[in-house]
């Protein structure tokens, strides 16, 4: 598998993406550009469709917890042109991105012995992740941490640094996942963040500012607040991409 990012190149039904593409631009159809992208560019590695066609077909409306295909083979991406060798996943679902996530990984050059940690607090469906990651062919290099995330980054051993953190558990704590990685100093030289669903599907950019007096922030406040917190970071370099649903890119300076 070394050397690039390969999978089966296949037509994708319109049908079995309906469920799968919510988090693009929040249309229950996908667009003609989007659909372009992926029938013509996206490389679905068949075991790693499977895991989204069978959740899909479990609970449809479940299942949009998973990021998207092109999402996947973009963090894939990601991580085989970084160089990752040791990478967190907060939030794993049933092991959709982690695979994809374990793909880039082994499809990279990397010196290092390739590593995936993803964790799932819900123990049933960690061990169905579990079983996926199994069925999938990566359960040599990866493997789920049934622990809340929080759990999980302060008992991490700091010795281990990682290359990459993808951020996509209990959406309401993102800023103290991300504080934690780096108060703690968890990520590698150049490491990187990537956070996910950071404009929830375009409610964030639009959230009124909490008003003094309100003690409770909608999630989409708490969003904004964590946005904005990265934002003036000086230990990190930013970029938010207004891609998939949100993505925000975040690398230590
Ligand atoms: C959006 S889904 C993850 C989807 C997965 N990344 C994918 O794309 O295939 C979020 C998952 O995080 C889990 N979760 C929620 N809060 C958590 C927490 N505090 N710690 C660990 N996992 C959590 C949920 O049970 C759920 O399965």
């Amino acid at each position: 598998m070394n050397g690039c990012i390969r999978g089966s190149r296949r037509q994708i039904s319109t049908s079995s993406l309906r469920h799968t593409l919510w988090s693009f631009m929040d249309t229950p159809e996908p667009s003609s550009v989007y659909r372009y992208a992926q029938d013509h560019l996206l490389d679905e590695p068949p075991q790693i469709a499977q895991i989204r066609q069978s959740a899909v077909s479990q609970n449809p409306s479940e299942a949009q917890k998973m990021i998207s295909p092109l999402q996947g083979a973009f963090l894939a991406h990601l991580v085989c042109t970084q160089g990752a060798a040791r990478v967190l996943e907060l939030g794993c679902y049933k092991g959709y991105s982690a695979c994809w996530l374990a793909h880039g990984l082994l499809s990279q050059r990397s010196q290092g012995s390739p590593c995936l940690w993803t964790c799932e607090r819900d123990r049933e469906i960690a061990q169905v992740a579990q079983q996926n990651i199994k069925d999938a062919g990566y359960s040599s290099i990866a493997q789920v941490v049934p622990k809340a995330a929080q759990d999980v980054l302060e008992s991490w051993d700091s010795a281990i640094k990682l290359d990459m953190v993808f951020i996509d558990a209990n959406k309401a704590a993102y800023k103290s996942y991300y504080d934690t990685i780096l108060d703690r100093s968890l990520l590698s030289e150049g490491g990187q963040i990537i956070v996910d669903n950071v404009l929830l599907h375009g409610r964030v950019h639009t959230a009124p500012d909490a008003s003094a007096e309100s003690k409770k922030l909608t999630l989409a406040q708490k969003i904004n607040d964590f946005n904005r917190h990265v934002a003036e970071d000086s230990r990190t370099t930013q970029t938010l991409l207004p891609i998939f649903d949100g993505l925000l890119l975040v690398r230590k300076k």
